[in-house]
């Protein structure tokens, strides 16, 4: 019965990005207009997704969301400012004669579903993801083919880079109506083949200050913040995008901690300061230019964004090494087997040199598990009917 009903679904999937130049501030709070540009990698879907659905049905009566197979508030702002611009850019699509792939009306109700296939409470930033997939899913739906940096942006900002694969760069734009503001690929994800993220997972004390409070509160407060986005960021755009198309590990790893550094003293220089980095964090520092001083260059690089958990670059034949560096400082407490997850690592020992230039007292469970991961393609549409997370009745299947 509910299955000869007019239901049109699409599902998709959508990746994390991390940014090597970061975005902190806005210009325009409503259109999510950013005080500077920023740059990230796409990291790779088979190790952090979000699968999003979404059905439309002259049947539905209000449009639903449903996140990690729980109902959430559909009338949150920022899922308003999405659904509200997807419509309005299928609307103008109609008006401008176009052919409508999917001929329902715009006038029907939505229902989505979205599952992330990594635990929230690892307190990953799943948003950017999140909110790629969501815009990427209602286009198809909507049948709207224009730019969606726009409609990605509303949700969060850093979710336009969530657009695509490989080097993203988010282009802050000049225009006060923010349609210069968009996402575009640097480099494709085959590019440099070698590189490795490693997320060290760090047992978080407190919920960290959202982001959106955070940068208000520096864009009012901190004149460290305006002097980097007017006077540093430029540079290092280009800086940075030189390096990854060189594929030059050690401009790219010193600058990713430059820029993450420069991150975090703007949140210091915010009043009342912001704080996310937790001692563990600033161990990871540590630990990273011991390392990297032993060998005389590079060969790793952190990033921290609005948390305390690491993100590490390097290069393919380091991680086996940096992966037993991180085992002799933070030895793991009970899930020994569980500490690596995602791609395979090769297991290594630690050199009595190294050990010796690390120099550490080991922190038992500082580190909860790492994430070995790559870099990785943008958004995909799943073909396969039994990928949908909405049954034919628009209701999330029970596995959702
Ligand atoms: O997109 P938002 O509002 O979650 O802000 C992201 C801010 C950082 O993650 C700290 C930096 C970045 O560019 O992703």
């Amino acid at each position: 019965m509910a299955s000869e009903k007019p239901l049109v679904a699409v599902t998709c999937t959508a990746p994390v990005n991390i940014a090597v130049i970061k975005y902190w501030g806005k210009r325009d709070e409503d259109l999510v207009l950013p005080i500077n540009s920023s740059l990230s990698v796409t990291l790779h879907q088979d190790q952090l997704k979000t699968t999003t659905t979404a059905a439309i049905s002259k049947d539905f009566t209000e449009d639903r969301i449903w996140l990690n197979g729980r109902e959430e508030d559909v009338g949150q702002p920022r899922l308003q400012a999405c659904l509200r611009e997807i419509r309005r850019l299928a609307r103008k699509r109609r008006s401008a004669g176009e052919e409508d792939p999917l001929p329902l009306s715009l006038s029907y109700k939505v229902h989505i579903a979205s599952v992330n296939n990594f635990p929230t409470a690892a307190g990953l930033a799943s948003s950017a993801a999140g909110y790629a997939c969501l815009a990427y899913a209602l286009a198809q739906v909507y049948g709207v083919e224009s730019d969606l940096s726009e409609v990605a942006r509303r949700g969060s900002g850093s979710a336009c880079r969530s657009l695509y694969g490989g080097f993203v760069e988010w282009q802050m734009g000049e225009r006060a109506d923010g349609k210069d503001s968009i996402a575009r690929q640097v480099a494709p994800e085959s590019h440099w083949p070698e590189l490795r993220v490693l997320i060290l997972v760090v047992s978080a004390e407190k919920k960290p200050m959202g982001s959106t409070a955070g940068m208000q509160t520096s864009v009012e407060t901190s004149p460290l913040l305006r002097f980097r986005a007017e006077s540093v960021v430029p540079a290092r755009m280009a800086e940075m995008t030189r390096c990854v198309w060189e594929r030059d590990f050690q401009g790219f790893g010193q600058l990713t901690m430059k820029d993450s550094n420069q991150f975090h003293a703007t949140c210091l220089d915010t009043f009342p300061p912001i704080s996310y980095l937790s001692d563990t964090s600033r161990r990871i520092v540590h630990l990273v230019h011991r390392f990297n001083a032993h060998h005389g260059q590079t060969k790793v690089a952190y990033t921290f964004d609005a948390g305390p958990n690491a993100v590490v670059f390097t290069l393919d034949d380091t991680v086996p090494e940096f992966v037993a560096a991180v085992r002799h400082c933070f030895p793991p407490e009970s899930n020994g087997d569980k500490f690596l997850k995602g791609l395979p690592v090769r297991p290594a020992p630690l050199s009595d040199e190294l050990r010796a230039a690390l120099d550490v007292d080991p922190t038992p469970g500082g580190v909860k598990y790492i994430i070995a991961t790559q870099v990785g393609p943008g958004p995909q549409t799943l073909d396969d009917p039994h990928a949908h997370l909405l049954g034919p009745d628009g209701l999330p299947k029970p596995a959702a």
